[in-house]
């Protein structure tokens, strides 16, 4: 017998085999365009950390949802950028308020072309930045702020919301929110609970995007990000406090993460490539250092190699208008 006899690159020879024998792939429902919204803005305003995204006026926003939805995407994620922030982000929770505006709109625009999803959190609304209220000494109210959180998802719900992020990292927030949204017979809104969401470098360009006032940092909520094991858990808590579906976030730094609680999880699980993994590709590419669409395709597929069934992605659109021309 010749050797080698046994020859894994028999399967890799043509572009026919290789596509046949893919174990993942990627297709624009599994993917899911993060939005920002400000108020008051007259159109498109630029974010300079994140080339190619923009905080949406009203009129862009509803223009890019029907894209969105004309690419085939799985859903919108939304976040709002409000012209005024107090102590207790009360515009979170005003039906006047600019994210909820941006649903009702994004609702209106799109129907039922795709899921329409609100960033459940107060980082946005509140002038110290951090995603929950504080107490006296400064530090952040895990209780208080459940109430407010509760207020805020009944708003989103009414202003038509399909699913709600719950991206704060409060304990007990899955089983708060639930709660409300069942005691006014909201049984049919769907969360997802951002379950590992760790404290990460990585969400430097987003705090640009929706132009963060916090000082300091998260690190007595959000995980450490030596720690595996508790993202399991958190997910787990998650689940059973009534979550639909569970995240890890970011993503590429936490693949094992992802990994693991896709290998015991009883919902789906999504991860969020954010905003440092994509202003890191760009920046690279913009250099001339790598292969941008490249790169971008092998970043998602190997997210959703790692176990994630849907992934939060800034290149949403632009990756389903390619994958369907390439299909
Ligand atoms: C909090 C929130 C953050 C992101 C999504 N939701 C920021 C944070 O926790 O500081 C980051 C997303 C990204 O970096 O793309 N509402």
């Amino acid at each position: 017998m010749t050797h080698p006899y046994l020859r894994p690159r028999r399967l890799r020879a043509t572009p026919a085999l290789r596509r046949l024998v893919a174990e993942t792939r990627v297709s624009p429902a599994e993917l899911v365009l993060p939005m920002f919204v400000r108020e008051g803005a007259a159109g498109p305003v630029p974010i300079a950390s994140m080339p190619g995204v923009v905080q949406h006026s009203r009129d862009s926003l509803r223009r890019a949802v029907a894209e969105a939805a004309e690419a085939g995407v799985g859903g919108v994620m939304l976040f709002g950028v409000p012209e005024r922030r107090d102590a207790e982000g009360t515009a979170a929770c005003d039906p006047g308020g600019v994210l909820n505006v941006a649903i009702a709109d994004a609702v209106a625009e799109a129907g039922d072309a795709l899921v329409v999803m609100a960033d459940l959190c107060l980082d946005e609304f509140t002038d110290h930045g951090h995603c929950g209220v504080l107490a006296a000494d400064g530090t952040v109210d895990n209780d208080a702020t459940l109430e407010v959180y509760a207020r805020m998802a009944l708003a989103q719900a009414e202003a038509g919301a399909h699913l709600l992020g719950l991206s704060g990292m409060m304990d007990g927030q899955v089983a708060a929110v639930r709660a409300a949204l069942d005691e006014e017979g909201r049984t049919d809104v769907v969360l997802l609970a951002y379950a590992a969401k760790y404290a990460s470098a990585f969400y430097g360009p987003f705090r640009d995007a929706v132009e963060s006032t916090l000082t300091g940092d998260r690190r007595t909520y959000q995980l450490s990000p030596s720690n595996g094991r508790e993202g399991v858990r958190e997910a787990m808590l998650d689940v059973a406090e009534g979550a639909d579906i569970v995240m890890v976030k970011p993503a590429a730094s936490y693949l094992d993460v992802l990994a693991d609680v896709a290998a015991v999880s009883e919902v789906p699980v999504w991860a969020y490539q954010v905003s440092g993994e994509y202003a890191m590709v760009e920046a690279a590419a913009a250099n001339g250092w790598i292969d941008r669409d490249r790169a971008i395709e092998e970043s998602v597929l190997a997210i959703r190699r790692a176990g994630a069934e849907a992934v939060l992605t800034y290149w949403a659109v632009e990756l389903a208008e390619r994958l369907r021309r390439d299909a």
